[in-house]
């Protein structure tokens, strides 16, 4: 055991770490009225497959892609479970899509897929989702937006744990700029070290879908560099709505939309439907408080485009 201290706090979960449920609403909201009557849709990173499920009904058909095969294997069992005839999943990766040109009229990237895609490959996932559509075909995207993201108002963590196995935890320092790019430097924490024994004597924050993932600490003094083994670096590149609307125009798309759900809620509020949206009451109260919050912040936590595909062939 080393003698050397260690001094580091959890940061505690802040009071927006709320339920999404209700955020849920309202995009099978929007997603219904822009997809509407499509004859042919692909869902690119459909994970559990929940959107396609949802958007059955009223659509031809539709084809959920994504790399994980957990994903594929929970979707396929509640397209089962739920009888849908209308709709497959296979394995496929967004920067290769095996399909032939212009074979959808709608594609969907949503829940910030573009964020577990190292950021040189971004343009290639745009220039296929172009390529895969009709003339004329809509894509609809969905992405955190890195405005809210960034003033965040609360002072963030050093350092953040997960835990990838039982008692194996891997550390990541973050930094971020204004422009949407991040880095990570990633670490193996060592068994048998003091960092190690503190994280397993912590309680876990559970987050609101009770995942528990993800422990944040601010270090007070630096943790010795023998207690963590470097493992690489991880890089993202996350949206504002402009660059956003950059990132689709280049790719040829026409008629760009994005709007943030802050805005969205402010409309749905103003309009009086927003309890007809959230149907329980305690969510309700939910909603307005992040309303609220949302206008202060001056704008919302979501992204969502809305583009046509020009007729470049
Ligand atoms: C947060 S989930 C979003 C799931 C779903 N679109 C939704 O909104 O509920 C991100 C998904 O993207 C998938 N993904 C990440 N990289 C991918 C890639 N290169 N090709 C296809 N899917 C990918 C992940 O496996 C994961 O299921």
């Amino acid at each position: 055991m080393s003698d050397q201290a260690l001094n580091l706090s959890v940061v505690p979960q802040e009071p927006c770490d709320i339920d999404f449920a209700w955020y849920d609403e309202i995009r099978d909201h929007l997603l219904r009225r822009t997809v509407g009557q499509a004859g042919q849709v692909l869902d690119v990173g459909c994970g559990p497959g929940n959107v396609l499920l949802m958007l059955s009904a009223q659509i031809g058909a539709g084809i959920g892609i994504d790399i994980s095969d957990d994903d594929l294997r929970r979707a396929e069992c509640e397209r089962q479970r739920r009888k849908v005839a209308n709709v497959t999943f296979r394995h496929a990766d967004a920067t290769a899509l095996p399909f032939p040109d212009g074979r959808f009229d709608v594609v969907l990237l949503l829940g910030d897929v573009l964020a577990y895609v190292e950021p040189g490959k971004h343009e290639a996932v745009i220039a296929e989702l172009n390529r895969v559509l009709e003339d004329g075909g809509t894509a609809v995207h969905e992405s955190m937006n890195w405005d809210w993201e960034y003033s965040w108002p609360y002072p963030a963590a050093d350092i953040a744990f997960e835990r990838p196995g039982k008692d194996t935890f891997t550390a990541h320092r973050v930094q971020r700029d204004a422009s949407g790019s991040e880095t990570s430097q990633d670490y193996e924490v060592l068994p048998g070290t003091p960092l190690h024994q503190w994280i397993l004597d912590q309680e876990w924050p559970a987050s609101p879908q009770q995942a528990s993932t993800r422990l944040e600490a601010r270090e007070h003094a630096p943790i010795p560099e023998a207690w963590l083994k470097p493992c690489g670096e991880s890089r993202y590149k996350h949206y504002c709505m402009g660059d956003l609307d950059q990132l689709y125009k280049r790719a040829g798309f026409r008629h760009v939309e994005v709007w943030s759900y802050g805005q969205t809620y402010d409309l749905v509020n103003k309009a009086g439907l927003l309890a007809q949206l959230v149907p329980l009451q305690s969510q309700l109260a939910e909603a307005e408080a992040e309303l609220a919050f949302t206008l202060r912040m001056g704008c919302g936590p979501w992204l969502f485009l809305v583009a046509e595909r020009g007729d470049s062939r």
